[in-house]
Parts: structure tokens; C-alpha cells; sequence
């Protein structure tokens, strides 16, 4: 750290000046000027480690191409139409079954209960129908992903690459067979990307479509399981929490016309409670700790001068736990976001979802999936914790020694 001017500093990263920001005007400035004065930049290794051609690095017309079929999968029209009834039967089956065994490990159950269904979606991919395990190479992948770029046979580093090179081939081969077997239809992702590829004059590339598809397999196993493992363990440390999130649900099946019916959109919107207790949990949360972006040219803000080409690294944590923002900054406290609009979207104040127009697409499934599977497991079941449940910032979270519990189906 070189320079320090209160709430913006400079420091360097790889020899690289980077202005760090935790200061909110900032922020939102940055976010706004997407595209304009600032653009999308990760460093080297995760640019390699992510591919060359994946979302975060693809500017402009490109981004905002792959952006729309994307949300073809998770907008709003799928999430209610299709998604909704599958993350309910996914999240009631799984907690029937681990409800059968003394101790289940949350963050490993989750992961594995989202990486299922998301790869369902997104490549018709079946865990237990497959001798190549994709999700384990994701585990590798993840493991080394902050690590030191050295490409020696036993480094993290190297365990990441080759997760990523294994994931990469079963990708390859399955976009192969089915371009070669084109009559095929599996009703998935993978069909909308191929269509746009065999299109005449397509601007996707099979090196775009393969990248595309690792980071969403990605972005959604790992995000989504860590935020839900916090959220019950919060749940397990605030019983007056859990206790009027489960009134929450319970007065959504008493109200219920046809007791047996799943979840309805209506109910699923109703949940106010659960969407304060899903923002809070993603507030302390902090599972992205930096968003990085390039001045593309000199920029003049506040009295600093970002010169042409610096990298600024925007920090959501230190604005998610600024006293001044939040009072008792580190207290879990879902009621806080009553009175606050930030609860739909992102804000100067929120940015655990990014903001601007690089606004994680994934924000919608994100919470769907959260609620929903609170739904199930409050209704249905109490539980105890075991063991574990003590938490890391590497400096992502991260649960060392995982979180066990006990679920015992409620009479
Ligand atoms: C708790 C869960 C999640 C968190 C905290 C999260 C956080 C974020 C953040 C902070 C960004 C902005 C990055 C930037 O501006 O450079 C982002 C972008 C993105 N997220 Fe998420 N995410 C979550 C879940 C998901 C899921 C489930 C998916 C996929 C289905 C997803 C897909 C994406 C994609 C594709 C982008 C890039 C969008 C773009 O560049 O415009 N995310 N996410
Ligand atoms: C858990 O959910 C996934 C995702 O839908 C599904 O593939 C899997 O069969 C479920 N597991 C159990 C034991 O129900």
C-alpha cells in the first residue's frame, strides 16, 4: 500500500497499480461508466484459468449477445415456469434423504444437490449416469483457484488447470457428438448455444461456447452452496430468526388451498421475510471480496486522478461492514433490510451481486433456490449442529472443516 487517501488506496497486484475502492460514490461510479470509462478486467490467472473467452472478459455487442441467452435460462420467465418446480422436488428429495443419516456435511450436500440440478439445465449431464466425474474436477478446479501460478505437478495451481483441462474435455466431446448427431434434441442449454453456433454468420465460436458453459457451471455450484450453508448457520445461531422464518412458511401452507400442491409463484413472491434473511446472509457473506475493472481512460473523481489503463478493484466488504452504512455492522440481523429498497436489486450500499450492467444474471436463481430450499427444511424439519461451522476468508469464504448437522423430520 502506497498512497492512502481515506477510503481509496493504492496499492499494486502482480506489478500492476491497482486503486482499491471502498468507497461507495466510487463504486457506483465504476459500475455506471461500464463500457464507457471503465471495462471489465480479472487478472491474468483467472483470465486463463476461466478462458479467454468467458463472459467477464468479452466487451460490448458480444457481452450483451451471450448476456441475453443466458438469461434465456435463468430470467424470469424459466425461473417461473420451469425452475420453481425443480428446485423444490430437488431440495424436498435431497433433505428426505439426508433426514435418513445421523450427520450430513451442509456446504458438500449443497454443492453437490445445485451442481446436479444446474448441470441438468445447463448440458443434460447426469452424475450417476456418468464414469467421469465433472463436479470433482470443479472441487480441484476451486481448490487452487487463489493460488500461486506455478505449473508444477502437485501445486494447487496445477491441480486447477488440469480440473479445468478435464472439465474442458468432457464439454469438447459432448459438443462434438452432438454437433455430429444434430437431429438430437436434449432440451437444455447446450441446444440454444449450438442452434446460435450452426446459425449462417454466427458470432459465437465453439471456443465462446465452451467458456461460456465452464463459468456457469462454476458460477453456479459454488456461490449458491457456500451463501446457503452461511444462511443456516446463522439460522442455527438466531433462534428468534428461525423462528419467524418458519412462521413465515408456515402460515404460507396453512393458507395453502391445496395442501399437497408445491410452491405457487404467488407464495414464492410472499416470502418477505425469507428475501430480508437471504440479503443479510449475502451482506456478511461477502463471497465475491473483489470486482475488478480497467480505466480505459485518465479519469478525474472526487480529487483523485485514476490514470489511463490502472486497474480499480472495487471492495464490496468494506462497505458491507462500514458502521456508517450498517449500524452493528457484524450482528445478523435480517430486519435491517425492512425499511431498505436495496432488497430487489443492488445499490451503492449492497453489491454483493455486483451492480450496473454487469448485475449478476445470476441473482434471480440465486434467491429462488435459497428460499425455496429454506421452504422445504423449515416446514419439514429441526435440526442440530454437530461440528464445524467455523469459517475462513481465503480471502473468499470458505467453511475448513465444513458444517455438520443432524435433521430430524418435525412430527
Ligand atoms: C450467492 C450467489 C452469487 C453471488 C454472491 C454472485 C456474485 C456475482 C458478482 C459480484 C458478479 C459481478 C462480477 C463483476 O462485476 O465483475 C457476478 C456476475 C456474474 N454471475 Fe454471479 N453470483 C452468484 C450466483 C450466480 C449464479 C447462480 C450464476 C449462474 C447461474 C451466476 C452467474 C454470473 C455470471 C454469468 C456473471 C457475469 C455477468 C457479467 O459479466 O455481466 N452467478 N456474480
Ligand atoms: C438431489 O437433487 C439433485 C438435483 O435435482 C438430483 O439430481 C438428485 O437425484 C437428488 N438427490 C436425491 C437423493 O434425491
Amino acid at each position: 500500500m502506497h498512497f492512502r487517501y481515506g477510503p481509496v488506496f493504492r496499492t499494486s497486484l502482480i506489478g500492476l497499480p491497482v486503486v482499491v475502492s471502498t468507497d461507495p460514490e466510487l463504486n457506483r461510479f465504476v459500475f455506471q461508466q461500464e463500457g464507457r470509462l471503465f471495462e471489465s478486467w480479472y487478472p491474468e490467472t483467472f483470465t486463463e484459468i476461466f478462458g479467454r473467452s468467458n463472459v467477464g472478459s468479452l466487451h460490448g455487442f458480444m457481452y450483451k449477445y451471450l448476456k441475453s441467452l443466458v438469461l434465456k435460462l435463468f430470467g424470469p420467465e424459466s425461473l417461473k415456469d420451469l425452475l420453481l418446480r425443480d428446485v423444490e422436488t430437488a431440495a424436498c428429495a435431497n433433505l428426505s434423504s439426508w433426514s435418513r443419516l445421523s450427520s450430513i456435511e451442509l456446504k458438500e450436500a449443497t454443492s453437490n444437490m445445485i451442481f446436479d440440478l444446474t448441470a441438468k439445465k445447463l448440458i443434460s449431464y447426469e452424475s450417476s449416469s456418468s464414469s467421469e466425474s465433472l463436479r470433482k474436477n470443479f472441487v480441484a478446479f476451486i481448490r487452487g483457484l487463489i493460488s500461486y501460478p506455478v505449473d508444477l505437478p502437485g501445486t494447487a495451481y496445477y491441480q486447477c488447470m488440469q480440473g479445468r483441462k478435464n472439465v474442458m474435455k468432457v464439454l469438447k466431446n459432448m459438443l462434438k457428438e452432438r454437433r455430429n448427431s444434430p437431429r438430437k434434441q436434449h432440451g437444455d442449454f447446450f441446444d440454444s448455444l449450438i442452434e446460435e453456433l450452426n446459425k449462417e454468420r454466427s458470432l459465437i465460436t465453439e471456443t465462446i461456447a465452451l467458456d461460456l458453459m465452464f463459468v456457469l457451471l462454476f458460477a453456479s455450484f459454488e456461490t449458491t452452496s457456500l451463501a446457503l450453508t452461511l444462511a443456516i448457520k446463522l439460522l442455527t445461531d438466531h433462534p428468534n430468526v428461525l423462528e419467524k422464518l418458519t412462521e413465515e412458511h408456515d402460515t404460507i401452507i396453512k393458507n395453502r388451498e391445496d395442501p399437497l400442491s408445491g410452491v405457487t409463484w404467488m407464495e414464492y413472491r410472499s416470502m418477505t421475510f425469507t428475501f430480508q434473511v437471504i440479503t443479510e446472509t449475502a451482506r456478511l457473506a461477502n463471497i465475491v471480496p473483489g470486482i475488478f475493472r480497467k480505466a480505459l481512460k485518465d479519469i478525474q473523481i472526487n480529487g483523485y486522478t485514476i490514470p489511463s489503463g490502472w486497474r480499480v478493484m472495487v471492495c464490496p466488504p468494506a462497505v458491507h461492514l462500514n458502521p456508517e452504512i450498517y449500524k452493528d455492522p457484524l450482528t445478523f440481523d435480517p430486519w435491517r433490510w425492512k425499511e431498505r429498497p436495496e432488497l430487489n436489486g443492488g445499490s451503492k450500499h449492497f453489491m454483493a451481486f455486483g451492480g450496473g450492467m454487469r448485475f449478476c444474471v445470476g441473482t434471480e436463481f440465486t434467491k429462488l433456490q435459497m428460499a425455496i430450499f429454506l421452504h422445504c427444511l423449515v416446514t419439514k424439519y429441526r435440526w442440530r449442529a454437530i461440528r464445524g461451522g467455523n469459517i475462513v476468508r481465503t480471502p473468499g469464504l470458505g467453511f475448513p472443516d465444513g458444517y455438520h448437522i443432524q435433521l430430524f423430520p418435525k412430527a
